[in-house]
Parts: C-alpha cells; structure tokens; sequence
C-alpha cells in the first residue's frame, strides 16, 4: 500500500503529509488563470521550477523562460538557492516552497527588476507580519483561483490559491483584485 493511501486509512489529511523540499507542482490551469489576467514583458524567472510543470506552460507564451531549483529534478538548473541568489530578473514568476513562501517574497522584491509574480495561500492576504510588508509593497493585483488547488491529485484539496503580483517601484496605491474564470480543472 502506498504511503498516502496509509495516511488517509489513519485519517489524517493528505495535505499535512509534506512533500520532499515541498515539491507541488502547479496544475495547468492555475498557471493559465496568470496568463489569461496579466501581461509580463521581458525575460521571466522561474526560480523554484520544480519538473517543470509551471514553465511550460509559461514557454506556451513567453519565449524567454529561464528555469532553475534548489533539488535537480530533471528540469532547468539544478542546486540554485533562491534565496541565496544576487541574480536578478525582470520578471520572476513561481509557485514557491510553502513553507519559506514569506522568504521568497522578500527575495522576490529584491530579485524581480519589474514584476514578481507568486502562487500563494489565500490566507497569505492576511497576517501581522504580512500586513507589514504589504503597507510597504502593496501587490498591484490579486487573482483569485475559484476552487481549492489538488496539486498532487488525491482528490481532497484543503487549500485555496491566489496569484499576488508586485509592480516593481509601485509604493502605495490600491490593489486591484479579480476572480480568474477557470476553463478547466
Ligand atoms: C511548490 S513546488 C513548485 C514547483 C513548480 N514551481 C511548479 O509550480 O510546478 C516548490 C519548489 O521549490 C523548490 N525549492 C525549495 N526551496 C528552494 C530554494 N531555497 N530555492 C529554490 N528552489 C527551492 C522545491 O525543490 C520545489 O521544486
């Protein structure tokens, strides 16, 4: 029996069951959901790439996509610490690790040169801390996935999504928040 048919057999959530280096590759739509609300120009990062499921769905697009991650999972440039990196980007878009997603915001604001781009908890629009650095980085917009992401597939997915988008220089102003229509899950 699988590991995570003997975690559900304890009752336990599939979702508190961690991936390795929090390996959850997005599902296409929700990388769709970006594209089809925002326009990037220029070369775009993606930092944490995972298998790659994010970036080539990206490369559909934009034929500039860089691709690197921490753990060489057969895809990009393996044993880049993102959070470790002096490289910079005009534009860095990822799903990051969620357990370090705070970091990779602050590196991300320091890395992207125009617009960063990150896959988050919904929850994430709330939060002292959080609220801290949002007064002082305000994202420009918000888009929200309608329906809770199943990133590994076991059909009972406990968390909702949302894209937050940064406007490198944009200090104040209102964010801008809209519901993605979703084609297909
Ligand atoms: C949630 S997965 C997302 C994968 C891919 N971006 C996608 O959306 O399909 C997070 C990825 O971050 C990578 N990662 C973890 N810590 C990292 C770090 N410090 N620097 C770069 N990548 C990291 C993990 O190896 C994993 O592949």
């Amino acid at each position: 029996m699988e590991v995570n048919e003997q975690y559900k057999l304890l009752g336990r959530r599939v979702e508190d069951l961690r991936q390795k280096e929090d390996f959850y590759p997005t599902p296409r739509y929700v990388t769709q959901a970006l594209l089809d609300n925002y326009e990037f120009s220029g070369k775009i990062w993606e930092p944490a790439c995972g298998d790659g499921r994010m970036a080539e769905v990206l490369k559909e697009k934009y034929a500039d996509v860089e691709c690197s991650d921490l753990i060489d999972r057969g895809y990009g440039t393996a044993s880049v610490d993102f959070l470790l990196s002096d490289k910079k980007a005009p534009n860095i878009i990822t799903n990051p690790p969620f357990q370090l997603a705070y970091e990779f915001i602050v590196q991300g604001l320091k890395s992207a040169e125009k617009t960063l781009a990150l896959l988050l908890p919904i929850r994430y629009l709330t939060g002292k801390k959080r609220a801290k650095l949002y007064a002082q980085f305000p994202p420009a917009k918000v888009i929200v996935i309608p329906n809770k992401v199943d990133f590994l597939g076991f059909g009972k997915p406990a968390m909702e999504f949302a894209w937050f988008i940064w406007e490198k220089g944009r200090k104040t102003g209102i964010t801008q928040i809209v519901w993605a229509q979703v084609k297909s899950r």
